[in-house]
């Protein structure tokens, strides 16, 4: 991706009537109720945007959601790019360095993902605290936009600790449980074996997934805080495991869509 590709895309999407966004969110597998709460103003499929990824099966239904929650401008996307797809960690954070050009302050990001830590259950919601990349590669490989942001970016803390306190404050007002912890990233497509989730948590994982990571790194080397949220789909107890299907997973995160987008939605007007 070079700085044509970029310009493009942004002058592309200003033309469309993107002026200014001031949040940009990022909707996990299953994961769309938070649409319901944005006054949208445009709607633009991946597809007619300039140097986007092509979409593949799974993505057919990728849009771009510009509209308004309260008085607070967001870009929102539907569907994500996931490495098992076959994109490039450049592809996958195209479209997030995008919304950094548009102007977004702050990066939202929620995601399906599979309970390591024991006392999680099925349809909780975890606030990663941290993380831990194991996909095989990163988004940062190659040479360095220095527009962009350093070479070497620090990872200390990688979640916005004023966005999850404020998260964590609304979770308390609006009585809905929000526990804390470590994502695991990986490649996937297929879920882990016993033995691999159980290696997952003895290295201090408490949920694992495949995505978020790569837009976080990026997001980082952009100085854009963010914060994000999993759904507990399903509980990888590799003592007592079930077997999981996809179908299941959607189900599961679409169960507590709405819990997560109020969260969200609080904390965008708020912003
Ligand atoms: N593993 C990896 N990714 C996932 C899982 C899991 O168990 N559940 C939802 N996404």
């Amino acid at each position: 991706m070079t700085k044509t590709h970029y310009e493009e895309a942004v002058s592309y999407l200003r033309n469309r009537g993107i002026q200014h966004a001031e949040t940009g969110i990022v909707l996990g597998t299953g994961l769309g109720w938070l649409t319901k709460y944005i006054a949208i103003e445009q709607l633009i499929e991946y597809t007619d945007i300039p140097h986007f990824p092509e979409a593949t099966v799974e993505m057919h239904k990728g849009k771009l959601i510009y509209g308004k929650i309260g008085d607070k401008k967001v870009l929102a996307m539907q569907g994500r790019f996931h490495y098992y797809e076959g994109y490039s960690m450049q592809q996958i954070t195209f479209p997030i360095r995008v919304m950094r050009l548009l102007g977004i302050q702050h990066l939202l990001l929620s995601n399906a993902a599979g309970g390591l830590n024991l006392q999680y259950k099925k349809g909780d919601l975890i606030l990663i605290s941290d993380h831990i990349n194991l996909l095989p590669d990163n988004p940062l490989i190659g040479r360095n936009n220095n527009e962009f942001g350093p070479r070497f970016p620090d990872m200390s803390q990688p979640y916005s600790a004023e966005l999850a306190s404020r998260l964590l404050r609304i979770s308390l007002e609006e009585n809905i449980p929000l526990k804390q912890g470590v994502y695991v990233s990986v490649a996937g497509p297929n879920l882990e074996t016993r033995a691999e989730y159980r290696f997952l948590r003895m290295i201090g994982a408490d949920v694992v997934g495949m995505s978020t990571v790569p837009e976080v790194i990026v997001a980082n080397h952009m100085s854009l805080p963010c914060a994000a949220i999993s759904v507990v789909t399903d509980e990888c107890d590799p003592d007592n495991l079930q077997p999981i299907s996809i179908e299941e997973i959607i189900e599961v995160a679409a169960k507590a869509d709405q819990k997560l987008s109020l969260l969200f939605k609080k904390l965008i007007e708020k912003l």
